[in-house]
């Protein structure tokens, strides 16, 4: 047997704007999702997160799911919008009231919540002020993660702030694949930074109500230069690592930018938006660190290269495309990844205990015309970063538990509903949940807290 620690949390995730649906209900207000998914062109389809999985309406029998599968924890987000439909002013009761009794329903069946209160559903109206290139929009979040807490810290105890705060920088401001679109280098870096100092501020607020567990969740790239031996890649590498991880690692963990970062940033920005003070409230201490990881990244020298508008800077790099097996999203499968990040967080931000809050990979599951939805690779690519994790966990890393991406099939951000990572069957004209096979193993895993050698 692989035996995982004692205690170890097992659970799964999903994200407010990816399965609720009831885009209108409750007083809801439209975020930049809204807005951005309605542009055409921006989502496969024309996709939008109106429906989803209905788990708004639907939320007591997915939790009575999550039990049958098992699960002892399950990590959601919270839609800003619904608590704030107008990204300021006092908190909407009917959008508390949703999570309120979602929070009872988890206790009630045993399952410990995990709140994130920022997965990427920005309320609108605060992006028409700016999003995150403005300062005003980390102090709203700070207040709304305060309205939050105040209605469920009595049953609450894990808070993390921001999900994935590069995505929501470099992916919504510099390449414009997420919303709100936009493709501006330098507004990415004030996006990042005001990212950030959100997450201080909120760390701050919650902690100052009595929040006992509070983290945020990244997701760091394992960069790897394409030939170890090559100078030019593993200085190319760095550069990659600097805005991909050391950007948000080193001001939380270490309370300061690493001065390459800084100097790479400012070829883009003058930096006006740091502030003397910021970095102290980034730096405000964590309790946990949220990973979320599927694939690494490998990267060359290559004069003339155009490098990716994710990543600005990157002129004369080349990505380097997956070899070898590759989910449905065509990101290779690697574990070893896995380890070799895990290892590296341990050994450059020691001291901060670990839980992976995502790790998962689409395939195109369908169902048998007996309606059992055989995916025998999802299973293959779980056992295999379950046993990466565990292989950390040996050589001395403080990880705590692990979280499937996702519990079930959702609304896949700008590949809208075409790919499928839960572990669940979602079938969106019926909204019938099928558990998987990978759900039944995963039940497996779970009960013995291991896995068979
Ligand atoms: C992560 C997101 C999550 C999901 C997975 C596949 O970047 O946090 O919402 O879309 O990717």
């Amino acid at each position: 047997m692989i035996q995982f620690p004692e205690g170890f949390v097992w659970g799964a995730a999903t994200a407010a704007y990816q399965i609720e649906g009831g885009a209108r209900d409750g007083g809801r207000g439209p975020s930049i999702w809204d807005t951005f998914s309605r542009t055409p062109g921006k989502v496969f389809a024309g996709h939008t997160g109106d429906v989803a999985c209905d788990h708004y309406h639907r939320y007591a029998d997915d939790v009575a799911l999550m039990a049958e599968l098992g699960l002892r924890a399950y990590r959601f987000s919270v839609s800003w919008p619904r608590i704030r439909p107008d990204g300021t002013g006092p908190a909407n009761p009917a959008g508390l009231d949703f999570y309120d009794r979602l929070v009872d329903e988890l206790r009630g069946r045993g399952i410990e919540p995990i709140v994130t209160l920022y997965h990427w559903d920005l309320p609108q109206a605060l992006e028409d002020r700016g999003g995150w290139t403005s300062r005003e929009t980390a102090e709203q979040f700070a207040s709304y993660a305060g309205a939050v807490h105040a209605r469920l810290g009595d049953r609450v105890d894990i808070w993390t702030t921001l999900n994935e705060p590069w995505c929501a920088a470099f992916l919504g401001y510099a390449s414009g694949i997420h919303a709100p679109g936009r493709q501006d280098p330098a507004a990415a870096f004030a996006a990042a930074h005001h990212l950030m100092l959100g997450h201080g501020l909120a760390a701050q607020a919650l902690r100052a109500a009595g929040a006992r567990t509070i983290g945020l969740t990244l997701n760091p790239d394992s960069v790897f230069p394409a030939d170890p031996d090559s100078q030019a890649d593993v200085a190319a590498a760095r550069v990659v690592d600097g805005v991909k991880n050391r950007l948000f690692f080193d001001p939380v963990l270490r309370g300061k930018y690493p001065a390459d970062v800084l100097e790479h940033v400012s070829r883009f920005t003058d930096t006006a938006f740091l502030r003397d003070g910021d970095e102290q409230v980034i730096g405000e201490p964590i309790d946990l660190l949220g990973v979320n990881y599927y694939a690494p990244t490998y990267v060359r020298a290559q004069a003339g290269a155009p490098g990716d508008p994710a990543y600005p800077g990157t002129e004369d790099i080349a990505f380097v495309p997956p070899t070898g097996p590759v989910t449905a999203m065509g990101w290779q499968i690697e574990p070893a990844g896995l380890t070799a990040l895990l290892e590296r967080i341990g050994r450059d931000y020691p001291g901060v205990p670990i839980i992976i809050t995502e790790n998962g990979a689409a395939f195109d599951d369908r169902p048998a015309p007996d309606g059992r939805v055989a995916d025998p690779e999802r299973i293959s690519y779980l056992d295999g970063h379950l046993r990466a994790a565990h292989a950390a966990i040996a050589r001395g890393v403080d990880l705590r538990g692990y979280l499937v991406w996702s519990f079930l099939d959702n609304f896949e951000w700008a590949e809208g509903y075409r790919k499928r990572f839960g572990i669940v069957y979602t079938d969106y004209d019926t909204q019938r949940r099928t558990i998987k096979d990978s759900g039944r193993w995963f039940r497996e895993v779970i009960r013995r807290n291991g896995l068979a050698e």
